[in-house]
């Protein structure tokens, strides 16, 4: 079969499947994942396209015992109400048909594991679970340079980091790509020695998914096609 750079004429991409497969993991098993898998994941994301060929992302793998240090105390700071500020920028108040969305997901969360709206507690234990990184053996770190426009890299982040996901899921390794993950920027930076002129971008929380978890089961929603593109002719 005929083949450039890949494309193959009548050949059916699996990648389709992949980009529908993948879906945000909200619990793993304790299973490490092998150094090897995590590496050949991360040497293949080099294709990733970016700006002029940049390449402007920097990434730290942490698992193991400084792993479990980071999780224990990224958790204890939540439950003291810490709160700190991001390296890049968070939301903290959304547009109105964008919060609808994201309140729709809230919504969908808490139903699927049994929590009434009400209840804060069991809320409250829901982000608690992800500032233990539902579990995960593994985070990834994503960062970017300090003295380069934040909108540009975290584009070029993005593209890298879907990447990194797909590639994962493709070896039945579940991912979340986490803002929770990098809420408290000073610790990382200390466990992880990220120097000062590097901000933290994005986590991805890495393993191996629980496929019976609820979490992971439920049937995500997306906007229809009509909503977000316009033809013009
Ligand atoms: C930049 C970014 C930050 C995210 N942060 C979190 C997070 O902190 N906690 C979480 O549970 N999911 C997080 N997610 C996952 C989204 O909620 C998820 O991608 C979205 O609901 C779509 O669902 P899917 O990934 O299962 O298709 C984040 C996703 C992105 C792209």
């Amino acid at each position: 079969m005929a083949s450039i750079n890949g494309y193959q004429k009548g050949y059916k991409m699996e990648l389709r499947a992949a980009i529908e497969g993948r879906r945000s993991i909200r619990k793993f098993k304790a299973k490490e994942i092998p150094r090897e898998t995590i590496r050949d994941i991360l040497a293949k994301a080099r294709w990733a396209p970016s700006w002029g060929n940049t390449q402007l992302w920097e990434f730290y793998v942490l698992t193991g015992k400084r792993l479990d240090e980071f999780r224990e105390a990224n958790h204890r700071s939540f439950v003291d109400g810490q709160t700190f500020p991001p390296d890049v920028p968070m939301h903290e108040v959304w547009p109105e048909r964008l919060k609808e969305r994201y309140g729709e997901l809230g919504k969908i969360m808490l139903t699927t594991m049994n929590v009434k709206r009400d209840d804060k507690d069991a809320r409250k234990r829901l982000y608690e679970d992800m500032t233990l990184l539902f579990g995960a053996p593994c985070i990834v770190v994503a960062c970017i340079p300090g003295d380069i426009l934040v909108e540009y890299a975290m584009f070029d982040i993005g593209l890298i980091v879907q990447t990194i996901c797909l590639l994962a899921h493709d070896r039945g390794i579940g991912t979340c790509i986490m803002a929770m993950a990098v809420r408290n920027p000073g610790l990382l930076r200390r466990i992880l020695s990220i120097p000062e002129h590097r901000k933290i971008a994005i986590g991805i929380a890495m393993g191996y998914p629980d496929l019976d978890f609820p979490l992971n089961n439920f049937a995500r929603k997306r906007a229809d096609i009509s909503e977000y593109v316009k033809w013009v002719q």
